[in-house]
C-alpha cells in the first residue's frame, strides 16, 4: 500500500497564514489526511472557527496561535508557546504584497512585508530544520510566487521578497539532500484568495485564476517528488518566456502586464 502523506510527513503540521486562502486550504487538506495541526495568523476569530471545524470534522488536534509575523522576533514567541511540540511538516505560507510604485508604500510597510514574507520563513526553517534532520524525516513547504522568478515593477518589494524565498528554498533543498527532509518551493500564480483583492485586483478580471484547493492539492502531491512547483501551465509558460528575455526587458513586460491587469480591475497606476 502507498505511504500516506501523514505516514511520510506527519503527524504534526504547522501552517502559517491559515486564516484564509491557501493557508486555510492547506489546513483543511492536511486535517483530512489526519494531521494534527498548529494554525497561525493574526485574525483569531477565523482561526478559532477553522480549528473547531477541523476538530469536529476530522477528529484531529488543532492548536490556534495568533501571531503577527511582521514583528521579526514573532517566530521565537510562537515556538516558545508550543513548548516541546515536535513539528514534522512546516507550511510557511503567510505573506502579503502591495501593488503600486515602490515609494508609494511607507518604509514601515516594506519592512513589514520583508519580515512577514522572508524573515518568518527563515526563522521557522532555522528553528525547525535541525530537529527534522535529527529525526531523519520532515517536510517544508515555502509559499513563494511566480513573482519570485522575475523582477516585477510596481510590485518591487513583494517580488524581491519572494525571490529571497526561491533562493533560500533551492539552497536548503540541496543542503538537505539525503537527510530525510523534503523541501518544496511553491510558486503560485494568480489564485482566488483574498490576496489579489487586497492588492487592488478584481478577481473576476484576472485571467488564469486558480482555486486555492487545486494549488494546495498540487503542492502536497509534489512534496517529496520535486523541490519546486509552479501550478498552472499558463503561469509556467509566461515565466519561461519572460526568463528567456534579457532581464530588463522581462521586467518591463512584467510591469506592463501588471499595470494592464490593474487597469482592467479599474485601478490606474500613475
Ligand atoms: N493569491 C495569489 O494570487 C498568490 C499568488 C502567489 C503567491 N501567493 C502567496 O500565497 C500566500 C498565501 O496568500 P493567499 O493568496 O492565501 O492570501 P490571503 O488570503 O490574503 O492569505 C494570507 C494569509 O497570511 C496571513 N498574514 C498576512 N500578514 C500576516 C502577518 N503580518 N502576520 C501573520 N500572518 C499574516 C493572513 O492572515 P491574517 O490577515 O489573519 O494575519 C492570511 O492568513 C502568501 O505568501 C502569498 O504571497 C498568493
Amino acid at each position: 500500500m502507498a505511504e500516506s502523506l501523514r505516514d511520510r510527513f506527519g503527524p504534526v503540521a504547522l501552517v502559517t497564514g491559515a486564516s484564509s486562502g491557501l493557508g486555510k486550504a492547506f489546513a483543511r487538506h492536511l486535517a483530512r489526511e489526519g494531521f494534527d495541526l498548529i494554525i497561525t495568523a493574526r485574525r483569531e476569530p477565523e482561526l478559532t472557527a477553522l480549528a473547531e471545524e477541523l476538530r469536529a470534522q476530522y477528529n484531529v488536534r488543532c492548536l490556534v496561535r495568533t501571531v503577527d509575523l511582521s514583528d521579526a522576533r514573532a517566530v521565537d514567541t510562537l515556538l516558545a508557546s508550543l513548548g516541546e511540540e515536535e513539528i514534522d511538516l512546516l507550511v510557511s505560507n503567510a505573506g502579503f504584497g502591495t501593488k503600486g510604485r515602490f515609494e508609494a508604500d511607507s518604509l514601515d510597510t516594506c519592512i513589514a512585508m520583508v519580515n512577514t514574507n522572508c524573515v518568518a520563513s527563515l526563522a521557522l526553517c532555522h528553528h525547525l530544520l535541525p530537529g527534522m534532520k535529527a529525526r531523519k524525516r520532515g517536510g517544508v513547504i515555502l509559499t513563494g510566487s511566480m513573482e519570485g522568478e522575475v523582477a516585477f515593477p510596481f510590485s518591487a518589494t513583494y517580488a524581491a521578497s519572494k525571490a529571497f524565498l526561491h533562493s533560500l528554498g533551492t539552497a536548503l533543498t540541496a543542503e538537505c539532500e539525503g537527510s530525510g527532509v523534503d523541501i518544496l518551493l511553491l510558486a503560485p500564480g494568480p489564485t482566488d484568495t483574498e490576496a489579489p483583492r487586497k492588492q487592488g485586483f478584481s478577481n473576476e478580471q484576472l485571467s488564469g485564476l486558480m482555486a486555492p484547493e487545486a494549488v494546495v492539492e498540487g503542492a502536497l502531491s509534489q512534496l517529496g517528488r520535486r523541490s519546486y512547483w509552479m501550478p498552472g501551465w499558463q503561469n509556467r509558460l509566461m515565466i519561461r518566456m519572460l526568463k528567456w528575455l534579457p532581464r530588463r526587458m522581462a521586467a518591463r513586460m512584467a510591469g506592463a502586464g501588471l499595470k494592464a491587469a490593474l487597469k482592467k480591475s479599474g485601478r490606474e497606476l500613475v
